[in-house]
């Protein structure tokens, strides 16, 4: 959904936006590859709120599109219509319009139909719907490549192969940035996703095609997607804790900024978490001088790999126990954003814990504690 109705652009129409920034924010030696992206939205008319996210429809990898053609004795050229009943050249479609990585299950079911028993395993898997988790296990670090190499023997057509392919969508990103602070443009924080499976290098679509091949020459189609989920509590005094480690701390980002604008006199806290600090501390400088003018009133860190024991945000939530529970008392805004597969439920945890500690109240006391907030619209997240 588009946060705004006086831009003509939308998801279905999105905005070819100017990539004018790509800075590297890890730094030299980390493991990590974070990055800060600026876009211009000039002309477009779009306007975000804090909170919301950019959806970016990014193009597949080039030589990826060339390595599939070739494996199919395929030119490019071929014609192919897509289901909006469009006719263009293959390559084309293959670089703007499909999923080229993941397997879809009608790629898969047409490699079962033809390789028969080369391919039992995977038969095996995809007939049973009870046994999904194994489907994904094998497949995870598996891509469309891998299979057309290993059973290039079964002649496959561009065509069929083409068909059984699903439609690229679009990846989120929280936007890192408030409008008042930088005007018509939008600042986003990604990890680029790179990683190495069954002997090849594989890359994330949208983070490597913002990383390596947007440019100020080539558009990235964009449109705002409203999180009214995500919010800056109304009230410019009400105090906000934020939990944002990695990525998660973009949104953030833009909260300052908005804060900062508006001359917010409510609390701030922001508690963020890398790897290290030598090489991780996203944004560092920037939330020091925040810190220094006052827009940022607290900021805790967790840099997990420092020490021999890993130290993760909930650990600085759990050191700050007693003050975290009094601002909450206070009417604080709990915000969480980033990893969803771990972090954001460790943190519910932590939260829950510190309830019962400084509440001195029961398991489910504190459960209904956080009920309340949620109810209240004092407990968001944001996570991925
Ligand atoms: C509301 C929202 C906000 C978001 N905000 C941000 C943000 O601010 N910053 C940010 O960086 N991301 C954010 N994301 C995530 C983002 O949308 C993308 O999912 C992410 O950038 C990966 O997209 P991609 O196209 O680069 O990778 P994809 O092409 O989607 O590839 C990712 C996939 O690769 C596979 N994979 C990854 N690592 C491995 C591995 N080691 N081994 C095997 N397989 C692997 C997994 O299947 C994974 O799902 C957000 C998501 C949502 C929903
Ligand atoms: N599905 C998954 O298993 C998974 C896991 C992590 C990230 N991701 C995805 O990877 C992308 C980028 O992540 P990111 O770069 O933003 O950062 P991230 O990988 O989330 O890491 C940021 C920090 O969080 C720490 N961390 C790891 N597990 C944690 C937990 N359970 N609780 C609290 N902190 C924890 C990391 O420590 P260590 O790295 O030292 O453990 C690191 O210091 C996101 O899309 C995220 O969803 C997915």
């Amino acid at each position: 959904m588009s946060s705004d109705v006086s831009s003509p652009y939308s998801r279905k129409k999105p905005f070819p936006a100017v990539h004018t920034v790509n800075r590297l924010l890890s730094g030299p030696g980390s493991a990590k590859e974070t990055r800060h992206h600026e876009i211009s939205l000039a002309s477009s008319g779009l306007a975000y709120e804090v909170g919301d996210s950019l959806g970016v429809f990014a193009s597949n990898e080039p030589r990826l599109v060339e390595e599939i053609l070739n494996v199919l004795g395929a030119s490019g050229e071929e014609g192919f219509v897509g289901a909006d009943g469009v006719s263009k050249p293959s390559r084309e479609a293959l670089l703007r319009d499909l999923i080229i990585t993941t397997p879809s299950k009608e790629f898969l079911a047409l490699l079962v139909s033809r390789a028969g028993s080369q391919v039992a395993d995977l038969a095996a898997l995809t007939s049973d719907p009870a046994r999904k988790k194994e489907l994904d296990a094998y497949l995870w670090g598996r891509e469309i490549i891998d299979f057309l190499i290993q059973h290039r023997e079964l002649g496959l057509s561009l065509e069929e192969v083409m068909k059984s392919l699903r439609k690229l969508q679009p990846r989120l990103y929280s936007i890192a940035s408030s409008q008042k602070a930088v005007g018509e443009a939008v600042h986003l924080t990604i990890a680029t996703v790179r990683y190495e499976s069954f002997g090849r290098g594989r890359q994330g679509v949208a983070s490597t095609f913002l990383a390596d091949r947007a440019s100020e020459s080539e558009a990235v189609p964009v449109f705002v997607h409203t999180a009214k989920h995500f919010r800056l509590p109304e009230d410019p005094a009400t105090p906000v804790i934020m939990v944002g480690p990695g990525t998660g701390v973009a949104p953030f980002r833009a909260f300052l900024q908005e804060r900062q604008a508006v001359g917010a006199t409510g609390k701030s806290w922001l508690f963020f978490g890398e790897q290290r600090r030598s090489t991780d501390f996203l944004y560092e400088s920037e939330l020091k001088a925040m810190t220094d003018a006052g827009a940022l009133t607290r900021l805790d860190v967790a840099f997990s790999r420092d020490q021999a024991e890993k130290v993760y945000v909930q650990h600085r939530m759990r050191d700050a126990s007693k003050e975290l529970f009094a601002w909450l008392e206070e009417g604080a805004h709990f915000f969480v954003c980033g990893d969803g597969a771990r972090m954001a439920k460790d943190v519910d945890t932590e939260l829950h814990a510190i309830v019962c500690r400084e509440a001195g109240c029961s398991p489910e006391q504190a459960a209904e504690y956080v009920e309340a907030l949620k109810k209240a619209k004092r407990y968001k997240k944001d996570v991925y």
